[in-house]
């Protein structure tokens, strides 16, 4: 049985992660057409730290409760025609409301659990995991043999993304900052490591692929780490424009993609599938038939209680974080 009320992280001022605070809040009747979802692991994207700040493209209206994607069970739904019942184990994304004991949700932001993840993993899943099936697949049409630079991949988009460019055939590299950081990629099967703290990543690329250069770079990180990317793509390689999780936009030299006959892609993985719902659907479709054939998983650095969320947030901030962190709340 639902209980009457709810504990969730709300965000009162766009101050950051201390603006953050946790309340107990009676739980509203559901509209047609919403479902109550009792969520079991709620997992932490960059873009919430973002909106902390209202740096994030989209803005919610304070205060907000944060909180991107989560995986829990149906308790009740106003839905009569759905495929979905209560009891149902599902996983919810949104732009906000996860991080939260319910979350109320429409029949659009719920699929069902991949049989091959946990909760805890469900949780973690579709924010990654799409962006990275989107940026390789739809956007850089990834084929197998090819070499993928994955930056910043010790980060929860590009863990996500070692793997799904393993899945897909490719050899990948996979650069970070720390010892820790390259390790996790290692575990999601990624073929050569740099450290990008202590490493020109540009000359040791060239170094691994004989000069050719990567066919793919995923970046996350934006600033000089995309400007640097220009030094390292293949011929009529691509370079996808992931996030700035660095802080600062690179700047493009016009010259460098019409030298290297390269493209130089922006990736939006939610927008993609808004403005074409039949291409996001069928992009979500072949990612759970790769997830479940291939026993794809985010690899989960850190656990935190719902009241502990603001740390969590902190961590991410201070670039502290290996792989997905995840709130735990049944
Ligand atoms: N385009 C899309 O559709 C889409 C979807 C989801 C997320 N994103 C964006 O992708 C980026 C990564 O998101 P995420 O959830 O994967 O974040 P994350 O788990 O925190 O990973 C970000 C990585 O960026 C690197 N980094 C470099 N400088 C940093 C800094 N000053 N602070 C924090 N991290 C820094 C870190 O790796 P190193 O320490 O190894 O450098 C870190 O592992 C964000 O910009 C996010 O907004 C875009």
């Amino acid at each position: 049985m639902t209980d009457t009320t709810s504990k969730m992280a709300i965000c009162m001022k766009l101050d950051g992660p201390k603006a953050v605070v946790i309340k107990e809040m009676p739980l509203q009747p559901l509209k047609a057409g919403e479902y109550r979802i009792r969520i079991r692991a709620a997992a932490l994207n960059f873009p919430d730290l973002l909106m902390t700040y209202g740096k994030y493209q989209f803005k919610p209206e304070l205060p907000f409760i944060l909180g991107m994607e989560g995986a829990g069970i149906i308790e009740e739904l106003q839905d009569p025609d759905s495929d979905f019942s209560i009891g149902d184990a599902v996983l919810v994304k949104g732009k906000t409301g996860a991080f939260a004991e319910y979350m109320t949700a429409t029949y659009a932001q719920l699929a069902a659990m991949p049989n091959t993840l946990t909760f805890e993993e469900a949780a973690a899943y579709s924010v990654t995991y799409l962006t990275a099936h989107v940026s390789l697949v739809d956007k850089a049409r990834i084929k197998p043999g090819e070499t993928v630079l994955i930056l910043g991949a010790g980060g929860g988009v590009g863990q996500a993304s070692v793997d799904v460019a393993k899945a897909k055939g490719a050899t990948v590299i996979a650069a970070a900052s720390s010892e820790a950081k390259l390790a996790l990629a290692k575990q999601s099967g990624a073929d050569y490591l740099i450290n990008y703290q202590t490493d020109d990543f540009a000359s040791e690329v060239q170094k691994i692929t004989n000069n050719v250069g990567a066919d793919i770079i995923l970046d996350p990180v934006g600033g000089e780490y995309f400007e640097k990317s220009l030094d390292c793509i293949a011929w009529a390689g691509r370079i996808l424009i992931v996030g700035f999780a660095g802080g600062e936009f690179g700047v493009l030299k016009t010259n460098l993609p019409s030298e290297k006959g390269c493209s130089v892609i922006g990736v939006r993985a939610g927008e993609f599938g808004r403005r074409d719902p039949a291409a996001g659907r069928r992009s979500f479709e072949q990612l759970i038939k790769l997830t479940e054939e291939n026993d794809l998983k985010p690899l989960i650095g850190k656990r935190w209680p719902l009241d502990q969320i603001k740390e969590a947030l902190e961590a991410m901030e201070r670039r502290d974080v290996i792989g997905k962190q995840v709130v735990t709340i049944a």
